[in-house]
């Protein structure tokens, strides 16, 4: 599960608004929302990234004849016009019934350009041309756009509704040059700098957004766990909208690599707000407990829960000598013959979300099989319900957590040996359970299940709150690594 889902920071800026919260899809057993928070973040973190995406990008040359009182009819060339700098003072994103709104008011941006020029007139018969530099500054710049996000066959597309920019004023400084130039300038090349300096943004906007988008469309649908199962990671429905949040919702399910289907059940009661009882965080990702039983039923249907013991920490166990005063038949039958335990999973293990916590039920079949001159004969079974808690928590971007034995009880399912003692197979059970089982559930579980965080974010401050069925996850998320977002496009050509 190495790669992840979620775009979802980057991506979140935008949406569809009519939908109500509370009413889930059947069929999505993951749901992520991303609190103003969280908008906030990621709308800076764009910011940030489009602002580097037009920084040192060099603007089309501007070339006019112009007609100058007693110089005459100048030609005048603005080249290498670079944007050096941007400022931005204020933006906000807001989400509401067209979608999703991000402003940013009151930039200003550092632009440097050269000049030349070359004139002639009945009055200069003989040409006089010059060049220099200049820098402009461009004041009260405003850019604003509208997207919404839509799903499309389980995967996001991202759609730009509206977008504009206006340039509120400009200045410039003219580096040597004479005193008409100035005039000309300001006169008749403002206007073509600031329409040059909106199509650019314009334009990187254009880009940014169908990059974005490709991104969303580039998403697996399914994320391959291992050999036996694959994550289904396809959205469900439109993303939902509501005036602080942005809500999508995964099919989160896990499905066998042999295509055996899952039972699905129905959904209802998820919380809406992203606190879990605290200070605000930027995203709430909840989880289903149908992605755990999922995950159970896959594993148990490729025939994975099984084991065959033959280590103890107490190996003497192993020998039917160890067992000659209590199972006297045993080794009447077997003298000093070696044993192992095949230990399965007899049906799927069930997990539950309560409110306090994860419970596990388990039902293993434990037959003792006696290796007798490269045979092995199974001799007993023993059926074990174990009732277990787990608690879960964050590590890495992980849900991870640990298994902690409640109790179990036992029975005995046949024997070829004789009764057995109900004691004797307690104690056998229970130290099979702790010495064994259990550790070895819990490193396999150490791994946990990853959340849909995109590559390159990490969650971090993650709280767990348990909301009968649901196990939710609110945290604020870092950034670090660029790998999505250097994807946006660098210069405008
Ligand atoms: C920046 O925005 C604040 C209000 O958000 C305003 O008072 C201030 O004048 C602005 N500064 C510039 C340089 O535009
Ligand atoms: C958001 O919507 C809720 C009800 O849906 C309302 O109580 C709240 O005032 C709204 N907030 C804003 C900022 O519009
Ligand atoms: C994955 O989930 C989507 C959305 O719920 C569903 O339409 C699709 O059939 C699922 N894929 C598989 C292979 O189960
Ligand atoms: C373990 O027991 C199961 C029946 O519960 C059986 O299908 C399997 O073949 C046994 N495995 C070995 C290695 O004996
Ligand atoms: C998280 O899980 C993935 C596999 O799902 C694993 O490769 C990674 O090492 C785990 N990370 C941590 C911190 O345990």
């Amino acid at each position: 599960m190495a790669s992840s889902l979620l775009f979802l920071l980057i991506s979140l800026l935008f949406i569809q608004s009519s939908g109500d919260l509370q009413q889930h899809n059947e069929e999505g057993h993951i749901s992520v929302m991303i609190s103003d928070k969280g908008l906030d973040f990621a709308k800076d973190l764009l910011i940030d990234k489009a602002i580097a995406s037009i920084v040192m990008s060099q603007l089309p040359e501007i070339e006019k004849s112009v007609q100058v009182p007693l110089v005459g009819k100048a030609k005048v060339v603005l080249s290498e016009i670079t944007i050096k700098d941007i400022q931005i003072n204020s933006s906000t994103v807001e989400t509401g019934d067209s979608g999703i709104v991000v402003v940013v008011s009151g930039a200003t941006a550092n632009l440097n350009m050269n000049w030349r020029y070359s004139c002639s007139s009945w009055l200069v018969p003989i040409g006089i041309s010059d060049s220099g530099t200049a820098t402009v500054k461009v004041k009260d710049l405003e850019v604003g756009l509208t997207v919404n996000l839509r799903n499309q066959g389980g995967t996001l597309k991202l759609i730009l509704l509206d977008y504009g920019c206006n340039v509120g004023d400009i200045s410039i400084k003219l580096n040597g040059g004479a005193a008409w130039l100035y005039q000309v300038l300001v006169d008749a090349f403002e206007g073509n700098i600031a329409s040059s300096v909106e199509d650019a943004i314009s334009k990187k906007i254009r880009e940014g957004i169908s990059t974005l988008d490709n991104l969303l469309q580039s998403l697996p649908q399914t994320i391959s766990i291992d050999q036996t199962a694959v994550l289904n990671v396809s959205f469900v429905d439109n993303p939902v909208l509501s005036n602080s949040s942005i809500e999508v919702e995964i099919n989160g399910l896990f499905i066998g690599t042999n295509k055996v289907l899952v039972p699905r059940s129905s959904l209802n009661g998820l919380e809406t707000s992203t606190s879990c009882g605290g200070s605000p965080k930027m995203i709430k990702i909840s989880i289903h407990e149908d992605v755990f039983n999922s995950a159970s039923s896959v594993y148990f249907t490729a025939d994975s829960m099984q084991w065959i013991l033959d280590e103890l920490p107490d190996q003497n166990l192993l020998n039917t000598a160890e067992w000659r005063f209590i199972v006297p038949q045993l080794f009447k039958q077997y003298p000093n013959d070696d044993m192992n335990l095949n230990i399965s999973v007899s049906s799927a293990p069930v997990i539950q979300v309560t409110n306090q916590d994860i419970k596990a039920t388990i039902n293993l079949d434990i037959i003792i099989d006696v290796l007798e001159s490269g045979q092995v004969i199974p001799v007993a079974c023993i059926s074990v319900d174990i009732s277990a808690s787990f608690a879960a928590e964050i590590i890495g971007n992980n849900v991870t957590g640990k298994l902690k034995l409640i109790k179990f009880s036992t029975n005995l399912k046949w024997s070829k040996i004789g009764k057995l003692h109900m004691q004797l197979i307690q104690s056998l059970t229970s130290s099979v359970l702790k010495t064994v089982i259990i550790p070895y559930l819990n490193s396999q579980l150490k791994r946990g299940i990853e959340l849909p965080i995109l590559d390159g974010f990490a969650v971090c401050n993650a709280r767990i709150a348990y909301a009968q069925p649901w196990i939710e996850v609110c945290s604020d998320v870092s950034f670090s690594g660029d790998s999505y977002l250097m994807l946006l496009p660098a210069s405008v050509s």
